[in-house]
């Protein structure tokens, strides 16, 4: 039996604006069919090749080799400010979708599902196999076309091993995500938050 207390207390820790609210945030794209793909020919081709150069020149590369796998990703695309760390075996789905700051640090498996912008700040990180999901559908149209909202990682904040960030999420500079978590609503800024669904563990400042 859940009491009323408890039920306060999970309404009180509620964490941020629901992400998916504000649907002027979202891109749809034109889809024919479920079936037809949102992509240009000239998109799934450079896809396709990307796909090639991290699995050929960048995914067995040592850790120190940081500099090298930026090389390439810089070459398909990815804004790149000072230096930040791109783990080899981190993934990255378009990475002319993908900012990174200096110092920004995307961990081992961390999946940047980048099929819209994603943008991590200075001295954040993205622990290991954290997943930043930017793409859903728009399930009421039959043909269900994908629809993408960006993804802001703020300054030095920490998404925790295993996280699911969904699309359109925004988490503040200095916040704290814990491990596991699925975070639906954007974070405030210099907070933690943790659990599925993730609640507000509590104000750093
Ligand atoms: C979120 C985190 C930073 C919180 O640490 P903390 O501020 O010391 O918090 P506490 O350990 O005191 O826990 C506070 C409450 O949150 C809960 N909690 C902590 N982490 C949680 C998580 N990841 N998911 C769900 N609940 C969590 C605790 O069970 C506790 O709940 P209770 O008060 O009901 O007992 C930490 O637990 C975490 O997840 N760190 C990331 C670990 C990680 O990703 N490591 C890999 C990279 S090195």
């Amino acid at each position: 039996m859940q009491s009323n207390l408890s039920r306060t207390l999970k309404v009180s820790r509620v964490y941020g604006e629901r992400a998916l609210n504000r649907k002027e945030d979202f891109k749809t794209y034109n889809q024919s069919s479920a079936y037809a793909s949102p992509w240009s020919l000239r998109q799934r081709v450079l896809m396709l090749a990307w796909g090639f150069v991290w699995t050929v020149f960048c995914a067995w590369t040592p850790k120190p080799f940081n500099r090298w796998r930026l090389i390439w990703l810089r070459l398909f695309g990815m804004k790149i400010y000072g230096t930040p760390f791109v783990h080899q075996a981190a993934r990255i789905q378009i990475p002319w979708n993908l900012t990174m700051h200096d110092r920004a640090c995307l961990g081992d498996g961390a999946f940047a599902y980048s099929l819209g912008e994603i943008e991590i700040f200075e001295d954040a990180t993205v622990a290991q196999q954290a997943y930043l999901c930017t793409g859903t559908h728009k399930f009421n149209e039959p043909s269900r076309p994908l629809q993408t909202g960006k993804i802001t990682v703020g300054r030095s904040a920490f998404i925790g091993a295993r996280a699911f960030v969904m699309p359109g999420v925004t988490i503040g500079e200095g916040a704290i995500v814990g491990a596991c978590s699925l975070i639906t609503r954007h974070v405030d800024p210099h907070t933690t938050v943790a659990g599925n669904p993730a609640h507000l563990i509590r104000k750093l400042v």
